[in-house]
């Protein structure tokens, strides 16, 4: 990314040169735009050579390159730490007295302050309107922390730590990005386990807690799609959101159904859903009693329709179904075979555009919150493994998804 850092003239100023370090040490490219205050804190040489790139503070220096307009329009992000008390003021008003003024008012990027301040100048009316007509206006404005001030004086109004500010900052542009990406775009995501009854109480189940299906439905959402969320048994609640519509489902019949009904016309399906392969050959109307002789019944199974496979037959027949369908494989692989290969033979066989693959044994990923997954791709892209918590890993489902997409 291309930052423009802008620094105004208060003592935490120092703490910017820690918060510039951490920008370069991840490979961005920072320009320090510091007021002529914030020189009377750290001069002018320490920002160029912690930033490796020239610094100008003046509307006037560069003119060639029209610079106050230019440092703005170039930027992925405008960062301002420290933002004192006059800067939130100026920027509220629109002031361009100098580079950081006009640069503010030539971005049309994210625009991040972290103000610091003493208490009192936190506190006061006039620095809570500015605040308030900032964030009005779509900037950031980073809470201040509380904790010791310049002098022997502790409150609200120091500078978070320069780690703090940039997570926070990263967290801001990952949010403005992320809420684009699947913008007018419908996804429909099954999650959860079927239910295959064998009478009117019993049925033959399985273990899948929905997290990872409520996970990409969330993600999705997020990324600014409109969500169907097909459900089976799942062990944590259906997410209320906007953007998402809630279909309850029992049996692998009912999730064919609502798969075709719901995907019709729509952009991606992702089957997340622990479908079962086999049922009850025929299920009862009436409860199965034990007789008296001990005897067990025996159940006879026959295979379920498969959904994805399905899916995937009649797009190919015609139907107007997703372009882009991902599937989930849970392996545990075999003496010859490894779960990738495994998972490599299914994306095949379904004929889906990317397979999550899920290595799975007795403590591994069922109900788990951590998951660790390799996704392939029937494109011919690179394999991509993810770690993480059930969120991380939809969080990349959905990137590729948007990048497929897009
Ligand atoms: N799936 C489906 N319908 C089924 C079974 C599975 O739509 N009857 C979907 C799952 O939602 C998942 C993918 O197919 O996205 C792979 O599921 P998995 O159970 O791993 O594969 P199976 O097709 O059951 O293959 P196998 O039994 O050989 O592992």
């Amino acid at each position: 990314m291309r930052i423009v850092l802008g620094v105004t003239g208060g003592i935490a100023a120092y703490k910017a040169a820690l918060l510039l370090r951490l920008m370069t040490e991840e490979g961005h490219e920072v320009h320090v735009v510091p007021t002529e205050s914030a020189l009377n804190f750290v001069g002018k040489a320490t920002w160029e050579a912690l930033s490796g790139q020239p610094v100008y503070t003046d509307t006037f220096e560069a003119v060639d390159e029209v610079n106050h307009v230019l440092q703005g329009r170039k930027a992925d992000l405008v960062l301002i730490a420290p933002a004192t008390a006059n800067a939130l003021a100026k920027a509220a008003n629109g002031l361009a007295e100098d580079l950081i003024g006009n640069i503010l008012l030539t971005a049309t990027v994210p625009v991040v302050m972290a103000p610091a301040m003493h208490t009192e100048m936190w506190q006061n009316a006039a620095t809570q309107a500015n605040v308030v007509t900032l964030r009005s206006r779509g900037v950031h404005i980073i809470e201040p922390a509380v904790g010791r001030l310049t002098g022997i004086d502790t409150g609200k109004g120091r500078l978070p730590d320069p780690e703090d500010i940039w997570q926070q900052t990263k967290d801001i542009i990952h949010q403005a990005h992320h809420g684009s990406l699947l913008r007018d775009k419908h996804v429909v995501v099954s999650a959860g386990g079927t239910r295959e009854a064998l009478d009117p109480v019993r049925f033959l189940g399985n273990r899948s807690s929905g997290k990872q299906g409520v996970a990409l439905a969330q993600a999705a959402a997020r990324a600014g799609a409109q969500v169907t969320l097909i459900t089976g048994s799942m062990e944590v609640a259906a997410p209320q959101h906007d953007h998402i519509t809630v279909v309850p489902i029992e049996s692998t019949r009912d999730l064919l159904g609502a798969v075709l009904e719901y995907s019709r016309e729509k952009d991606a399906l992702i089957m997340a859903a622990a479908v079962a392969d086999f049922r009850p050959a025929t299920a009862t109307d009436q409860k199965i009693k034990k007789d008296d002789e001990h005897s067990a019944p025996t159940i006879i199974l026959e295979q379920t329709e498969d959904v994805l496979h399905t899916v995937i037959q009649q797009r190919a027949a015609g139907q107007d179904l997703p372009g882009y369908v991902i599937g989930f494989a849970a392996e545990t692989g075999d003496a010859n075979t490894t779960p990738l290969e495994y998972g490599r033979a299914k994306l095949q066989r379904k004929g889906c555009e990317m397979l999550v693959v899920n290595e799975v044994g007795a403590d591994k990923v069922f109900g788990q919150d951590e998951n660790d997954v390799t996704i392939v791709f029937a494109d011919g892209r690179d394999d991509l493994t993810v770690q993480g918590t059930k969120d991380v890993v939809a969080a990349s489902i959905i990137q590729e998804l948007a990048d497929a997409l897009n």
